[in-house]
């Protein structure tokens, strides 16, 4: 474990003085988005978009891995957005999907439940009372639990519980664990609520350097559980900061801020995301590990920027209005937006089109380089919906 030493701000004019996002272009933001994503409806039908696009197109696919939450949370954001039934339609017949998906346990033995069935199920629950999307979305959070370890008290994100080659912990399930949040809240079952606070207490002590940067993934010995050290998997070193991940911390952070309300996370929170905004490039839109900047030659990951937008945003409804940072905060999230609009959504493809351009799946694999994502599609646009709903947006995470 180390102590944070919050890095400072290194260049605050540059944001101040930058342009954010305006009504105007919010509102062509959103219109755009609606257009094009019910031009994919029709290409789609019943099927999801593959996770990542190929020469900017998606393929379609079927309800597997851990991506198409996020195709149906487009669509429960366009109804919210329109109030149009096209997308309430095939979000609910999703929402079916999403259920046969845990009642037959396909492809569900990892942590990523709270990314398929937050943004499926329970939205659908919060915003039409959906009972099978509650009913889905209650076992996937007890699918969730199997995967605690209560030596290292941690959730384990993949492979068999307790194996040696995955017994760790890894920073994307910030925002996986919410689902465990609202199932206690649903059902008062004080389980659930015992092993997320656990797992994000272990994220905050290990994953977060001493520099406020953090390590993808953490691992810790099965038989004592002691922590061993930090390994990353789709960051380019073990020791550098991969952007995504530093996203779902700083996304991660605020949401569990949201629920215990405990005061020392703000600084942890202002670490994490000055260490981001410090190593923002020219456009204020990050390369996809925060070791490169402009001149590296390197692939920007949109999405990463897209998530910061909205935890940042999430946890500007909790930082002092009086504070340096809180003006400072408040206007990156309106440039990073602002330039995500401005040069990342142009349409590459008459097929199934991204939202979102230039992202970054995984470097290492060389799957989804420089291509559009579905993550990235609804982060982008949760980001445009917390902006037109004027940073009053009632989650689904
Ligand atoms: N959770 C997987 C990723 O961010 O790529």
């Amino acid at each position: 474990m180390s102590t944070i030493k919050k890095e400072m701000l290194v260049d605050p004019t540059r944001i101040k003085n930058a342009s954010g996002i305006s009504e105007t272009e919010l509102d062509h933001a959103i219109n755009d988005v609606i257009k094009k994503v019910k031009r994919n409806i029709v290409k789609l039908g019943e099927t999801f978009p593959d996770s990542s696009t190929i020469n900017n197109t998606y393929a379609t696919a079927k309800n597997v891995e851990w991506t198409p939450g996020f195709w149906t949370g487009i669509l429960w954001l366009c109804y919210e957005n329109s109030h149009e039934e096209v997308f309430r339609k095939l979000a609910e017949k999703n929402v079916e999907s999403f259920y046969d998906r845990i009642k037959n346990q396909v492809d569900v033995n990892h942590h990523d439940l709270g990314f398929l069935y937050i943004p499926s199920c329970v939205a659908a629950y919060k915003l039409t009372g959906n009972e099978l999307g509650k009913k889905a979305a209650l076992m996937a959070a007890d699918k969730l639990m199997e995967r605690y370890n209560p030596k290292g008290k941690f959730i384990q994100a993949w492979g068999n519980i307790g194996d040696s080659d995955n017994y760790r912990l890894i920073v994307d399930a910030m925002l996986n664990i919410p689902l465990l949040y609202w199932a206690y809240k649903e059902t008062g079952n004080t389980d659930y609520l015992e092993v997320v606070k656990n797992h994000y207490a272990t994220t905050l002590k290990y994953a977060i350097r001493e520099d406020g940067s953090a390590y993808h993934t953490f691992f810790f010995d099965p038989v004592s559980g002691e922590p061993l050290g930090g390994k990353t998997r789709q960051g380019y070193s073990d020791d550098s900061s991969w952007a995504r991940g530093q996203a779902w911390l700083i996304y991660g952070i605020a949401l569990n801020y949201s629920r215990l309300h405990d005061d020392s996370d703000i600084d942890t929170f202002e670490s994490v995301t000055n260490y981001f905004l410090n190593r923002l490039p020219k456009d204020f839109v990050s390369y996809w590990d925060l070791i490169f900047s402009d001149g590296d030659y390197q692939s920007k990951d949109s999405s990463a920027t897209a998530i910061a937008v909205c935890g940042m945003n999430q946890m500007q409804r909790f930082l002092n209005p009086d504070s340096e940072l809180f003006p400072i905060y408040e206007k990156a999230q309106s440039v990073m937006l602002h330039n995500l609009v401005e040069s990342y959504t142009d349409e590459k493809t008459q097929g199934i089109t991204a939202l979102l351009n230039h992202g970054v799946y995984s470097w290492h694999s060389g799957h989804g380089v420089d291509e559009g994502n579905l993550w990235g599609d609804y982060f982008y646009l949760e980001a445009l919906t917390r902006f037109k709903q004027n940073n009053n947006w009632n989650m689904y995470w």
